[in-house]
């Protein structure tokens, strides 16, 4: 097994080669900086690259993620996202590596959990960009019968110890100085480990097919926050709760449902919703003592 990763300095993917290295598994990352332990890829150049030998995987972790930039440069993000990558994957996809790529809750809209086959019903630029890569990759692999060597994995949210705002209120709670929280923006958190986790039982074991990994429950921001003060058994009143609004920013996306059904998820990769005391855990490890 040798796999490709597709966009190496993503966050995810500094997780995965963590587990690859623990695993031993051959990989080798791409970047579009110059750096040594990587091969050249830019997104925007996708003609320039040329498939490694040997590959039995590639996920396809990386593409324009920021919905700021999905929103004010819809066609570049278009470019990348939905003409550039399902480009690549259908190379990928025609030299017989399986190919996993990465997705998105965002993809959904309801009022119910989605289920892994439930038709997406994207609400803003990011969401809608990444629904169209997922179809344009489905519909390659089924024009060149390679369907059962593609899979989709959507995500929740992924908490982090340094991406916002959880690297401000970690700090925040260390100075025991005040912090916001936003109690009209909810979430199923889930972290990065838990999402490699879930690639690597994926790729590991070839399975075809759309996959969820969700956290347990949706919360606000503010009541996740309350909650892990609570968990440190800290003073509740270190969070400030307020309503995006109440200091000029404007949500594109804020949706209360944005958890995921993952029946089938957790029936074929044996993986179960991930419980918000493991996320709260997991971010007290970096709380002083
Ligand atoms: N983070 C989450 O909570 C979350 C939740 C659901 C789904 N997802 C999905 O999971 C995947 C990984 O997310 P992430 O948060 O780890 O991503 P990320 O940290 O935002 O990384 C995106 C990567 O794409 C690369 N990239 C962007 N444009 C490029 C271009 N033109 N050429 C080459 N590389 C380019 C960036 O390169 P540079 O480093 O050079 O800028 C960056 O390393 C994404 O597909 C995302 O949609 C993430």
């Amino acid at each position: 097994m040798k796999v490709l990763i597709v966009g190496g300095d993503s966050r995810l993917s500094k997780f995965i080669e963590k587990d690859f290295v623990n695993s031993k598994t051959q990989y080798i990352k791409t970047s579009r900086k110059n750096t040594s332990n990587s091969i050249h890829l830019d997104f925007n150049f996708i003609n320039e690259f040329k498939i490694p030998k040997n590959l039995s995987h590639a996920i396809i972790v990386g593409g324009v993620t920021s919905y700021d930039d999905c929103e004010n440069n819809y066609e570049y993000a278009s470019k990348i996202n939905c003409k550039n990558i399902p480009q690549l994957v259908s190379q990928l996809l025609k030299n017989d590596i399986f190919v996993l790529y990465i997705s998105t809750n965002t993809v959904f809209k309801y009022n119910s959990l989605p289920k892994e086959n439930d038709k997406p019903s994207p609400g803003f630029s990011y969401a809608n960009l990444k629904y169209i890569s997922e179809q344009k990759i489905t519909t390659i692999a089924s024009d060149i019968s390679r369907t059962n060597k593609l899979s989709i994995l959507r995500l929740t949210k992924n908490v982090c110890n340094n991406t916002s705002p959880f690297n401000n209120w970690l700090n925040c709670i260390n100075e025991k100085k005040k912090f916001n929280a936003f109690n009209d923006l909810y979430f199923a958190p889930i972290t990065f480990e838990n999402s490699s986790k879930a690639i690597l039982s994926i790729i590991n074991n070839n399975y075809s097919g759309i996959f969820h990994l969700s956290g347990e429950k949706d919360l606000s921001y503010s009541d996740f926050a309350n909650g892990f003060l609570d968990f440190l058994n800290l003073d509740k009143n270190l969070c400030k709760n307020l309503k995006s609004t109440e200091i000029g920013v404007k949500l594109l996306y804020n949706h209360p449902i944005t958890a995921l059904d993952m029946s089938y998820t957790e029936k074929k990769l044996n993986i179960q919703k991930i419980k918000l005391s493991e996320i709260y855990t997991y971010l007290s490890q970096f709380i002083d003592k």
